[in-house]
């Protein structure tokens, strides 16, 4: 049965994941578009031939809709998630499930009352090999246990309209999963340190920071963040265990060697560096909804990572270490 998807948000990822659908992702086709911008919405419809809705209401209550990507600005999720739930439809909401943690809390009580899972948070780096490997060195136990993390999270440029918290809770919230994910335990506490911001940032930025997490055992996460590096999409990720690490290392197959020295490609950005990520991601959802089923990454997860993102925002602008605020995870997710 082919999984038929209404987009909500065709702006840039919206766009990729639709890319994505309509040609690599088996059984799965988007048949639905709705953007608060309507001629972007009518646009990215004509060109594969799908509806266009005025609103994410009527996308989603529509009969042709199996399901639901919501791909628009992250404080709007928590509205078209809610319907959607509310509908019976699955839906696949690209991170922040909502920038607050109160926001995904509703989305949890929203679908607590339809009974079933229904959302799945974007948390691709899940699907990335890489990091799948780290994470099987870790649970192996071959290393001992793990200590310590240093992750970078660089950008080439954001626009004017990122706002300071945006480097908290839509860019590290990447690593915020990711920790949580790896080192399978929750975050407790975060703190930012602020260093000589670099000249070229939009004044209200603080670029870049340094997030410094605690883990429930103990364990410190460092995650630079720092969005107007210029020269690519750079994640990086190490883990320092107690007789050895394990590390992210380039992604690109080749290596470059010539009189200027050796050296490799640099993803240009997310959809460059996580495309088999992305894949895996969007494969394993739809195939899922096709079946009847929930897979991959829950509203917990979502909640989790906004409940550090609201510390981390707390904290920033101070030299305080916030504790984070979290209730007891709900049977329904266990
Ligand atoms: P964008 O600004 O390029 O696109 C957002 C689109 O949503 C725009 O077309 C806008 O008109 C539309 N929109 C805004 N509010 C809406 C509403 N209430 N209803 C319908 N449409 C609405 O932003 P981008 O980069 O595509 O990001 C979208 C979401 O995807 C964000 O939550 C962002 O954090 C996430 N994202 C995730 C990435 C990942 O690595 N997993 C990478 C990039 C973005």
């Amino acid at each position: 049965m082919t999984n038929r998807i209404g987009i909500i948000g065709a702006g840039g990822i919206g766009q990729a994941h639709i890319k994505r659908l309509s040609g690599a992702v088996a059984g799965a086709q988007v048949v639905a578009v709705n953007d608060i911008d309507q001629a972007r919405a009518a646009t990215v419809a004509a060109g594969i031939g799908a509806t266009v809705y005025a609103t994410d209401k009527e996308l989603i209550a529509s009969p042709e809709v199996d399901s639901v990507l919501v791909a628009s600005f992250g404080p709007a999720h928590e509205a078209s998630v809610v319907a959607a739930i509310e509908a019976g439809k699955p839906v696949l909401c690209e991170k922040p499930l909502s920038p607050q943690a109160d926001g995904c809390l509703r989305i949890m009580a929203a679908e607590q009352r339809a009974g079933r899972r229904l959302v799945t948070v974007g948390f691709m780096r899940r699907f990335d090999p890489a990091y799948g490997e780290i994470k099987a060195v870790i649970e192996s136990g071959d290393l001992g246990l793990p200590l310590i993390v240093h992750n970078r999270h660089r950008n080439p440029t954001v626009p004017q309209s990122y706002t300071a918290d945006m480097a908290i809770n839509d860019s590290a919230i990447h690593e915020i999963d990711t920790m949580r994910w790896l080192l399978g335990e929750e975050i407790v506490s975060a703190r930012v340190d602020r260093p000589r911001p670099t000249s070229n940032r939009f004044e209200h930025l603080q670029d870049p920071l340094v997030l410094v997490l605690t883990t429930t055992s103990g364990a410190i996460a460092y995650d630079e963040v720092f969005v107007n590096i210029g020269y690519g999409y750079d994640i990086r990720c190490e883990v320092v265990l107690e007789t050895g690490t394990v590390a992210l290392t380039a992604q690109a197959g080749t290596e470059r060697r010539d009189a200027a020295g050796a050296r490799h490609r640099i993803a240009s950005d997310h959809n460059d560096r996580f495309r088999l990520a992305f894949l895996a991601e969007l494969q394993q959802w739809s195939d899922a909804v096709s079946r009847g089923q929930h897979a991959g990454s829950t509203s917990w997860d979502g909640y989790a990572a906004a409940a550090v993102c609201d510390a981390g925002v707390r904290a920033s602008g101070t030299s305080e270490t916030v504790p984070v605020a979290m209730i007891e995870k709900p049977a329904f997710y266990a």
